[in-house]
């Protein structure tokens, strides 16, 4: 069987996350989380003290950064981690999960050459297929030629109210209508932003999610997978 590139762009609390993992392990494909390259730097960004509008200095840090992407321990994997991420050899799993560094690489992710220097990563990491990857640019600038696309989309309200209960869970004090607010303001800056902003690309297959749990929206996504899967042995056939 031919091994795709799967790509999975939504806004902030679309349930990407969720969703490309159990996709990822549902088909045995490996899992990555671009966003946490973003948020790796961005904490490095803060340590620091790098303006986060100072584009020359964060493309220079960028360049001189490794952010290493693996698949999380089963301990890790039960408390629902999504990738461990590593900033220059340094565990920052955790650390780059706060409302701080999720701001700050919201701003960090508008720069041009940041991205210039990520996207090449994210190439890199994913060359070679049996890869679920997910972002905000993966199917329209990262892996523009994936076999499938999908655009995961949810209400803006269950988005912010999937993003409190995180933050409930982490024992994070913030109102629901704080964290709509925060959803608002990052989906502006993901979709107004002048580089790779937030868009579905033309050949995405648009998922919305509002009323359907991540189960049943990994089994969709495996089933489209399958289908994929077909065409392409079908039209491998016919060359042959
Ligand atoms: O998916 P996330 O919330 O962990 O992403 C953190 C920030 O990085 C988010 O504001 C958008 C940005 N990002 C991006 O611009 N492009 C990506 N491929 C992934 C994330």
């Amino acid at each position: 069987m031919p091994k795709l590139t799967i790509t999975i762009d939504g806004p902030a609390g679309s349930g990407k996350s969720s969703v490309a993992k159990r996709v990822a392990s549902l088909l045995g494909y490996s899992y990555l989380d671009s966003g946490a390259m973003y948020r790796a730097l961005a904490l490095k960004a803060l340590e620091r003290r790098v303006a986060l509008n100072d584009g020359t200095r964060l493309e220079a840090l960028a360049k001189e950064t490794h952010i290493e992407l693996k698949a999380p321990t089963p301990e890790l994997e039960a408390a629902g981690a999504k990738n461990r991420a590593f900033l220059d050899g340094r565990e920052v799993t955790t650390e780059i999960r706060t409302a701080e560094v999720s701001q700050a690489a919201s701003l960090l992710a508008t720069i041009a050459g940041v991205r210039r220097v990520l996207v090449a990563e994210q190439q890199r990491a994913g060359a070679g297929g049996g890869v679920v990857m997910e972002g905000r640019d993966i199917g329209t600038v990262v892996f523009p030629r994936a076999e499938l696309k999908i655009f995961l989309d949810a209400s803006p309200e269950v988005r912010a109210e999937r993003r409190w209960k995180e933050h409930q869970e982490k024992g994070e004090a913030f109102t629901l209508a704080e964290v709509l607010d925060e959803v608002r303001e990052r989906d502006r800056r993901d979709r107004e932003r002048k580089v790779s902003p937030l868009v579905r690309a033309a050949d995405a297959v648009v998922v919305d999610n509002t009323a359907m749990g991540i189960e049943e929206t990994a089994r969709l996504i495996v089933m489209l997978a399958n289908e994929r899967q077909k065409e392409e042995i079908a039209a491998a056939g016919k060359k042959v």
